[in-house]
């Protein structure tokens, strides 16, 4: 055993992935994952910087952990990640505790940069967004029975107010028969759920017809023999054809779910926002959607705030959403990404102005969303139990089908299961149950 390492991972899916490589690149260095940050030899901070909020996270971690050089004179502390990607060599010149700095194409040299580190003394920044070298990696996933799969890298869309594309680069569709490799040994391994990821999952294929399509990934994973529950985040409603909504709605693992990121409400910002479809265009596939599958849960992301955006425009989002019925959503405030095109729309929306149409849209969500959950009362789902609940021992928490989560009262003995649960009690988050049966 050469040293411990410790991760720290402060994203998305995409970055808890790139986490997992980290971990597994780092056991086959011969290192050894510690739960421990105090005895570690390796801290890596695994970084996003989708809002500002993201980055003051990621600085007010740096200047905390420079403590830890004291207590292990040879500690080595990587930055990889977004943060890591946008900022490069800067991350160096502000935190003289930090002595790898390393962009999410580049996590397969982690190994030559801690020995070059460790050989030299220097320290390094390696942020290259050339090509995207998909070998099939080892993952070292946290829950043996549930894995993200990455379909793609990078993002083409360029929607206005996001850095993505800029800290992931354009989008790169991995070869179909990589996918296949990790999902297959995935299955073949007692997994029983798998979640694809790309920022635009819809769009596999578009850069390299040769592949195929979303679509025959969906089918493929489907006769994977022992497959549960086949997840995707996110697709994009300016790729969606009728062609998806029907092969969704056959294959029977994949689940009834679907988060479809809206972003606004009202047609002239969803333009500025460069976006692509209008709210005609999305409602018609949310109708095409429920009517396929009546049961499916539709959830979205939505920002409000956006340059320019007045409060009859917000309005518009409201009604929209109100409209749309969704079963819940991630609302954000919008904030500012310097360099991307959004920062130069004016004029901008007061930061407390912001925040305050922020606050009566999740009012309004989270009712709706209790509403929904309410009328499920009583009723039997299928649920994935995934951990031992945080707030107290004696309970384990899961999610049906729709993703939506459910507590009850349960054992270390459930995990990894999919059991019958009565929802008893709904609440906004989720609900209580009842076990039933396995
Ligand atoms: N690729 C995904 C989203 C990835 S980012 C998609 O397009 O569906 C996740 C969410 O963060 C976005 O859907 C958006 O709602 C939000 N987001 C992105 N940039 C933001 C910004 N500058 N300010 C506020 N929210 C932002
Ligand atoms: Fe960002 Fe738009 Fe790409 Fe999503 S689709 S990652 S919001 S640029
Ligand atoms: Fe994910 Fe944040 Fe990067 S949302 S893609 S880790 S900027």
């Amino acid at each position: 055993m050469k040293g411990k390492y410790y991760i720290i991972t402060l994203g998305c899916q995409k970055n808890e992935y790139d986490s997992q490589l980290i971990s597994a690149l780092l056991k086959s260095c011969g290192y050894e994952k510690t739960e421990e940050i105090t005895e570690t030899d390796i801290l890596v901070i695994n970084t996003c910087s989708i809002r500002d909020k993201a980055d003051v996270k990621v600085y007010g971690r740096l200047g905390q952990y420079r403590e830890l050089k004291k207590l292990k004179p040879n500690l080595i502390t990587i930055v990889s990640g977004c943060l890591a990607q946008k900022d490069g060599k800067k991350l160096l010149g502000r935190f003289p505790n930090v002595n790898i700095v390393v962009g999410p194409r580049n996590i397969s040299s982690i190994p030559y940069l801690v020995e070059y580190v460790q050989r030299t003394g220097k320290r390094r920044a390696l942020c290259e967004l050339g090509d995207m070298n998909f070998e099939v990696m080892p993952v070292d996933r946290d829950r043996s029975f549930s894995a993200w799969i990455p379909v793609t890298e990078g993002c083409d869309n360029r929607c206005t107010y996001c850095i993505v594309p800029y800290v992931r680069g354009a989008m790169v569709s991995r070869p179909l028969e990589h996918i296949m490799k990790e999902a297959e040994e995935f299955v073949n391994s007692g997994g029983l759920e798998i979640t694809l990821l790309g920022q635009n999952v819809n769009a596999y294929g578009k850069d390299k017809p040769e592949y195929g399509s979303f679509n025959d990934i969906l089918k493929k994973i489907n006769n994977l023999k022992g497959i549960e529950r086949i997840r995707f985040m996110s697709p994009h409603p300016a790729n969606f054809d009728d062609k998806f909504v029907e092969t969704m709605a056959s294959l029977e693992h994949v689940c009834r779910h679907i988060h479809l990121p809206l972003q606004s409400g009202d047609d002239t910002i969803l333009r500025r926002m460069g976006r692509r479809y209008t709210t005609q265009d999305y409602a018609s596939i949310v109708e095409k959607l429920r009517q396929a599958m009546p049961e499916i849960a539709i959830t979205t992301d939505i920002i409000v705030g956006f340059p320019g955006e007045t409060n009859e425009q917000f309005e518009n989002t409201m009604s929209f959403v109100k409209q749309m019925n969704f079963d819940g959503a991630f609302m954000f405030a919008y904030s500012e990404r310097e360099g991307t095109p959004a920062v130069k729309i004016n004029p901008s929306v007061p930061p407390q102005e912001r925040l305050d149409r922020l606050n009566k849209l999740i009012e309004m969500q989270n009712n709706i969303t209790f509403e929904k959950h309410k009328k499920l009362e009583g009723s039997e789902a299928l649920v994935l139990v995934e951990t031992l609940s945080k707030k107290d021992g004696e309970f384990v928490t899961g999610k049906t089908d729709k993703k939506t989560v459910v507590n009850f009262t349960g054992d270390s003995s459930l995990i990894g299961k999919i059991v019958k649960v009565k929802l008893e009690k709904a609440f906004t988050w989720g609900f209580m149950g009842k076990f039933i049966s396995d």
